[in-house]
């Protein structure tokens, strides 16, 4: 089949790449010259494991294309994918300004038999004001389906590759046959391919990322219990994960999920609500924990010097909201390295992936940007942990004791073990767990 998929984003670039793979002849668009051109030299915007690879391959054989122009691709296009951004505005609802534009940028070139299918995250609705928009660009009813995605970040290929579910709004059988045959090669294994109207499936993405998110709140809460009546999150998580009607996933405490999906999928579900009087209670509690929570280490940290960092050299390894990516929207990195900078510390920071993102919006606030882990913790006063990296994960500990200003550590994703810690010599602060802290025993 011929695609267009409309935005380079991480959720075009990973669609419109892994269909070619699939032996479509797909063009991804996007108004930015200097991407699009970048792309065709094999420069990927994004770090995402396996991306780069698959791009230049499917470039280079002829089945992917990079171009800004529009009106050149879809004459010629059976199916147009939209995947632009849909950014939080400031009232927390998304903003669809983007999807917008495509729709009206589109309709004159579209064929009668193209089929439109909005990738993008919208809330419930807009589907049906997308297909009510063609009709009256077009003067006719468009094809037009929702096909929401579900793409972790570090594993969108696989994610695409081997989805545990695809689901699609439709409203005739065209549609629905259109993406049966797009979808085939991805349901070998048995997964299902669920069709039901795109109401449904736009709330199916949101109510998904949500309860996800929840489930995270929930065990940050529980986590924060643990702290103060002497239960360790780890042995708690497990005893309850055995429960096979709870299970072990998005039971992880840290500091709070980030990203470009959860933080504003999340208020963009409750502003939805909002707007037909509901009032969302769960959808806004899930957010007020999360954004607590995201300062968690901040307050452990402070609590900890008293309030004075000014001069306190402080290592920080992790800057990404999660491993095997270089985003860093929503981190609670950022709210670490604010709180830092604001008190007059020196900051050492080190990210296998996420630095260039880092030193673009706070270039020389922080001090040195490392080249390894054990570089940012020389003569520090004390490690903090944002991201659960695995190359932190079994650490030295004599180095770094014997590097570090202080052995003193605030893991925010309790990547080590307490004992283990202890036996060191070291301070420790991690999640839901009693603090190793000779100063108070
Ligand atoms: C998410 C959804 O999983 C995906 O289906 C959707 O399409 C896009 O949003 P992503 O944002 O890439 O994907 O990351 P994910 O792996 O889901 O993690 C989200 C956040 O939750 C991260 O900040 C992570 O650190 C946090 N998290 C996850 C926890 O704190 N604990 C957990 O147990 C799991």
């Amino acid at each position: 089949m011929k695609l267009a998929v409309i935005g380079t984003g991480y959720v075009g670039l990973v669609t419109g790449t892994c269909f070619s793979d699939l032996g479509n002849d797909v063009t991804c668009i996007d108004v930015n010259e200097a991407k699009v051109e970048g792309l065709r030299q094999g420069i990927i915007p994004i770090y995402e494991p396996g991306l780069s690879e698959l791009v230049i391959r499917n470039y280079e054989e002829g089945r992917l294309k990079f171009t800004t122009a529009a009106s050149d691709v879809i004459p010629d296009s059976d199916v147009v994918y939209i995947a632009v951004g849909t950014p939080q505005s400031d009232s927390g609802a998304a903003d669809l300004s983007a999807v917008w534009k495509v729709v009206e940028d589109i309709a004159p070139h579209l064929r009668e038999d193209a089929l439109v299918i909005v990738k993008s995250t919208v809330p419930v609705g807009t589907n049906a004001k997308v297909f009510e928009m063609l009709k009256k660009l077009t003067g006719r009813e468009c094809h037009c389906a929702s096909n929401p995605e579900f793409l972790k970040e570090g594993s969108a290929i696989d994610d695409f590759m081997y989805p545990d579910r695809v689901v699609c709004g439709v409203r005739n059988e065209f549609s629905e046959e259109i993406l049966q045959t797009l979808h085939a090669p991805l349901l070998r294994t048995g997964k299902p391919i669920l069709f039901m109207s795109p109401e449904s499936s736009e709330l199916t993405k949101y109510a998904a990322n949500a309860l996800l998110a929840t489930k995270i709140s929930f065990i940050n809460e529980i986590a924060n219990l643990s702290e103060k009546v002497g239960a360790d999150i780890n042995d708690v998580r497990i005893g309850m994960g055995h429960d096979q009607r709870i299970g072990f996933q998005f039971l992880f405490p840290g500091l709070g999920y980030g990203g470009s999906c959860f933080p504003k999928d999340v208020r963009a579900l409750a502003s939805l609500a909002d707007s037909l009087d509901l009032q969302p209670k769960i959808m806004r509690a899930v957010d007020e924990v999360n954004v607590h929570q995201r300062a968690s280490l901040v307050r452990k940290i402070d609590a900890y010097y008293g309030g004075d960092l000014a001069g306190k050299k402080v290592g920080i390894w992790g800057l990404a909201f999660k491993p095997k990516t270089d985003d860093v929207r929503e981190a609670p990195a950022l709210e670490l390295l604010r709180y830092l900078i604001e008190k007059g510390a020196e900051i050492a920071v080190h990210d296998p992936e996420a630095m260039e993102n880092i030193q673009q919006q706070f270039g020389d606030k922080i001090h040195t940007y490392c080249k390894n882990e054990m570089e940012a913790i020389d003569g520090a006063d004390c490690l903090a942990i944002n991201t659960e990296w695995n190359e932190y994960r079994t650490p030295d500990f004599n180095k770094l004791k014997s590097k570090m200003k202080a052995p003193v550590i605030f893991d925010g994703r309790n990547l080590f073990d307490l004992g283990v810690v202890e036996k060191n010599g070291f301070t420790y602060y991690s999640v839901g767990r009693t603090p190793v802290d000779p100063r108070l025993t």
